[in-house]
């Protein structure tokens, strides 16, 4: 009789627990309202999303995250598409949503090589590209002035070992177009926090490259807040100590650090590529996409291991770490679905295709409750 009701005792207890285990992830659980008074935790958002065509996706955003980047729309080819033409209707939904719903709202991207219209890739000299500038870069913050909290003023502008990327804005106006985007972004609105953004900026040379861009930019009189450190990272690198040591350094510049496009692939790598560069595409085989169905669970708890690390070394410096943003919602529509080859099945991000959190989410949960 004992040992029944010993046993008994034993599967009350267990149920209690789960209940309790699910209660801490109800309702009331959610990313932002865990990091809270840490930093903003954002979600990049494509059209459909900005349009709230699915309300559980839409429900899912609004419960999840406090901080919003436009994934494309913002981009010059979509905004600005001829020289006298600007396009707003899609960005002003994009503001409208995340005032709506209180949410912080950063723009991506002023001053980038990629994703241009064509027409800006024909600009010659140096006369025409400034007046390129001061238009597209006035005109964009200025309507947005007051009602955007941070802009990216200038994306991916190094590369692998530091040096200045070739680029139309390289070429015309010389390494002087950085400060000037500064300056320019920074009499729009002289309240925004204005950014500079990119990927592989926690490896050694790279990092070096963005602590002297940051200081020309400052020696030549451009008011720069904070970088942005892409985060498009894998299960193996790069190392917390990297990430670290990039932290330590932003913030020694006297800048806010931001962690803008978070995302870990789980697949194999083609060749020995790192990052994000979106001109590099080409077809796999099928072993280059083993997980099709489903992420096995040993896979799921390797993520899950690196989530929670990453985040550990978030909280450890969230006093110099202003915003964590993922890019994208659920793992059905991550851009690394496609990329670098087309038509994976990838599950980089904390919530799955079915909008359900993985175990990756959990892990990064638990970091704040064991605290
Ligand atoms: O909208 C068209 C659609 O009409 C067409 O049918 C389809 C065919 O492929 O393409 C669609 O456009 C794609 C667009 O994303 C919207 O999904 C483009 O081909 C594709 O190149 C584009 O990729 C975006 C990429 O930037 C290039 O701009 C990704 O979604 C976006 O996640 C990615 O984001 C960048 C950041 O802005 C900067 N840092 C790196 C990051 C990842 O590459």
């Amino acid at each position: 009789m004992k040992l029944i009701n010993n046993s008994m005792l034993l599967v009350v207890l267990f149920a209690l627990g789960s209940c309790n285990a699910q209660n801490k992830n109800s309702a009331a659980t959610s990313l932002k309202n865990n990091f809270k008074g840490d930093f903003y935790i954002g979600t990049a958002l494509n059209v459909d999303q900005i349009e709230e065509k699915d309300p559980k996706v839409d429900a899912l955003i609004r419960k999840e995250f406090n901080a919003i980047t436009a994934e494309n729309i913002m981009k010059s080819m979509f905004v600005h598409p001829a020289k006298d033409k600007y396009d707003f209707a899609m960005t002003d939904k994009y503001i409208a949503y995340g005032e709506k719903n209180d949410m912080f709202i950063h723009g991506h991207t002023l001053i980038w090589h990629s994703q241009l219209a064509p027409w800006m890739t024909q600009i010659k000299d140096s006369t025409e590209m400034k007046a390129f500038m001061k238009d597209h870069i006035s005109t964009i913050v200025s309507r947005y002035k007051g009602r955007i909290d941070s802009w990216d003023v200038v994306n991916e502008a190094l590369n692998e070992d530091g040096t200045l990327r070739k680029s139309v804005f390289l070429n015309t106006l010389g390494a002087s177009y950085l400060p000037e985007a500064f300056k320019l972004a920074a009499k729009a609105d002289p309240k925004v926090d204005l950014y500079y953004n990119d990927y592989n900026i926690c490896e050694p040379a790279k990092r070096e490259g963005v602590i002297k861009l940051v200081k020309d930019i400052k020696a030549n009189g451009g008011k720069i807040d904070g970088v942005g450190i892409q985060g498009h990272w894998r299960l193996e690198s790069p190392t917390i100590e990297e990430i670290e040591k990039s932290i330590l350094a932003y913030s020694a510049l006297g800048l806010k650090v931001a962690f803008t496009e978070l995302d870990i692939t789980v697949l194999p790598n083609p060749w020995d590529l790192k990052g994000a560069d979106v001109n590099q595409n080409f077809e796999g085989s099928a072993k280059m996409n083993p997980y099709p169905k489903e992420l096995p669970d040993s896979v799921q708890k390797k993520l899950a291991d690196r989530y929670a690390a990453v985040f550990n070394l978030f909280l450890k410096h969230k006093d110099k770490i202003s915003r964590v943003t993922f890019w994208g919602v659920h793992d059905g529509q991550s851009w690394l679905n496609d990329w670098p080859i087309k038509g994976r099945t990838n599950y980089p991000l904390l919530i799955d295709r079915n909008l359900a959190p993985k175990k990756a989410y959990q892990s990064v949960i638990q970091l704040k409750e064991k605290k």
